[in-house]
């Protein structure tokens, strides 16, 4: 217990001085990327380099068509061209909810890092060819368990969950798994991007892209 507190110590002590690398960086328009999404690949690259833990958990925003927010964590599991992806059931409340609206938000939060990143677009489904290749690269338990689980829906108790899982098991049993029909990808397309960077005396950088209707991006500082 000791030895794991004092390598965590140790760790936080490296973090601790990379954030105050950072923080007396700063951020303006001429060291940023052009282009928000080469930016956020940068900066990605930064988290993974200290080594957080799971630098892709981002929480995604949805709404209902009447306005009502909810949110939930995700995980980021790409960044090209077209923008953010993330996978889950296509049955949940986040898809019901991107099915009546597709408007969204994500915030990427690096705290250890003095770093934060907010994005909103709009989200849509991607190919089914895609899923299909992102959901054979995860384990057989998870490929599983999309199966099993009816995510979202109230069950009576987690024994249901089992049974079912062990029924799925059964059912492709030592075989190649398919893509279930209500699991796949969606794509972010971002139509803003503010990356927030801590600075000392908490006056902050903001600075935030907007795309523009010829698809250019601006880049606009915000008071923090
Ligand atoms: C660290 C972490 C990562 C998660 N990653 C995902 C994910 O990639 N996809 C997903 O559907 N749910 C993920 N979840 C579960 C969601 O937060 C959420 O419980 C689930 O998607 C149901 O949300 P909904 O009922 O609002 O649709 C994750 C949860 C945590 C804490």
């Amino acid at each position: 217990m000791y030895n794991f507190l004092k390598t965590n110590i140790m760790d936080k002590d490296a973090i601790e001085d990379l954030k105050n690398h950072y923080s007396q960086i700063g951020l303006n328009k001429t060291n940023l990327d052009p282009d928000p999404l080469n930016q956020f690949k940068s900066w990605f690259k930064d988290a993974v380099n200290a080594n957080l833990f799971e630098p892709g958990a981002t929480c995604l925003s949805t709404a209902t068509k009447e306005g009502q927010p909810s949110a939930r964590t995700v995980l980021l599991k790409g960044v090209d061209k077209r923008g953010f992806l993330f996978f889950s059931n296509y049955e949940s409340r986040k898809a019901q909810e991107l099915g009546q609206n597709p408007r969204a938000a994500l915030v990427v939060a690096w705290i250890e890092l003095g770093r934060q990143i907010c994005i909103s677009g709009k989200v849509s489904r991607i190919s089914k060819d895609e899923s299909t290749k992102y959901f054979h690269t995860r384990p057989i338990g998870s490929q599983l368990s999309a199966w099993a689980s009816p995510q979202s829906k109230v069950i009576n108790n987690r024994h249901i969950l089992e049974k079912q899982r062990l029924k799925i098991e059964k059912k492709f049993h030592g075989g190649k798994i398919p893509l279930p029909p209500f699991w796949g990808g969606y794509c972010l397309t971002p139509v803003t991007v503010e990356f927030w960077q801590s600075r000392p005396n908490r006056l902050h950088d903001r600075l935030r892209y907007k795309r523009l209707i010829n698809n250019e991006w601006i880049i606009e500082r915000l008071a923090p």
